[in-house]
């Protein structure tokens, strides 16, 4: 039997939603994870210093103890310099959606005319303030964060002390934008590790597996895996969990979402293990952020040990990833 301690892991991009949603998954989070750099993706959505102050406290009444730290991001928008000054305090990150790209992302950016958005990302830049991006554009599905290339790479020479992270990579071309500028950091979830388009829609379509970005080509796949077994340090885990009810899943307008949160560091333990990296899933679930973010997170350590585990069929009504299949590590403590 081989066991695996953690300590205090990040989820460095997760949806909680709101009322009885939150309530549900919120303690899922809270269990496994230190902390979790939260979506803003309400509706609507997050983008004033009280709704961000609200939703926290909102989050906090939905955990069972003090051991979870929701960091807040507010929803990007051309914000001027004294409001950022005045919430900067109250959040990590801000979180820049092109518009109807993705779940809850109608009010996001239209166009990336980068002089309308100087002012704004000159003062994050200046305040510290790191910008998120969901980085897809409106071309063909497969394409569309391939061609958000040049936007990562115009915003990354245009604001060279802004942090930008590139969320949720899928492609190869993002893990090559890496080494490219100092400034370009990413987060990678769990389902983009383990799954393919072939997955998705290969055979019988698996609406559990559909997710922006969808899942790309089995280089792409690989290209991800290297970067995240070796916890390149400018990578982080960021599970990308979206949880939708199961109707809203299993319906002829899928919504885009896989919900990972409960099984994410089980799983993780058996990806790296496989690959004999256990010894970076350290870095790659909590220290590069810790690094990356300049945050020092509750004390937590988590045991995991390679016993299987049996995914419940639904958590309160959504379907997680694997439901109903049997992973090959399961947690053993949390203290
Ligand atoms: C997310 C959601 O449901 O809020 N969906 C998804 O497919 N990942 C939004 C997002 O991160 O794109
Ligand atoms: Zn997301």
């Amino acid at each position: 039997m081989k066991t695996h301690t953690l300590l205090m892991p990040l989820d460095m991009h997760l949806h909680l939603r709101d009322g009885v949603m939150l309530e549900n998954v919120a303690p899922l989070s809270a269990y496994s994870f230190s902390g979790a750099l939260v979506m803003p993706n309400l509706v609507p959505p997050v983008t004033t210093k009280e709704d961000v102050i609200a939703y926290k406290e909102r989050i906090m009444a939905s955990v069972p103890n003090d051991y979870f730290e929701p960091y807040m991001t507010l929803f990007y928008q051309n914000y001027d310099k004294a409001f950022l000054e005045s919430v900067v305090d109250d959040i990590l990150a801000i979180k820049l959606y092109p518009a109807g790209i993705t779940t809850n992302s109608e009010g996001g950016v239209k166009s990336f005319d980068i002089e309308a958005m100087r002012p704004t990302l000159n003062a994050m830049s200046e305040l510290d303030i790191p910008l998120c991006i969901h980085g897809e554009t409106d071309g063909f599905v497969m394409d569309r964060e391939a061609e958000f290339m040049s936007i990562y790479e115009l915003l990354a020479q245009n604001f060279p002390k802004l942090k930008i992270v590139m969320e949720h990579i899928t492609t190869k071309a993002a893990v090559d934008m890496l080494d490219k500028y100092e400034n370009l950091y990413a987060t990678i979830t769990l389902h983009h590790l383990l799954i393919t388009l072939d997955d998705v829609v290969g055979g019988m379509m698996k609406p559990h597996l559909f997710c922006k970005p969808i899942a790309k080509r089995p280089e792409d796949r690989e290209a991800l895996l290297k970067v995240a077994l070796e916890a390149h340090p400018k990578v982080m885990f960021g599970s990308d969990s979206a949880p939708h009810p199961q109707h809203k899943k299993e319906s002829c307008g899928c919504a885009a979402g896989v919900f990972t949160a409960p099984i994410a560091l089980q799983v993780l333990c058996e990806v790296f293990d496989e690959f004999n990296a256990l010894e970076n899933l350290q870095d790659f679930v909590s220290d590069n952020a810790q690094r990356i973010y300049g945050i020092c997170p509750e004390f937590k350590e988590i045991t995991l040990v390679d016993l299987p585990f049996t995914v419940p069929e639904s958590y309160s009504g959504v379907i997680p990833m694997y439901a109903g299949e049997t992973i090959g590590w399961s947690i053993e403590s949390v203290e």
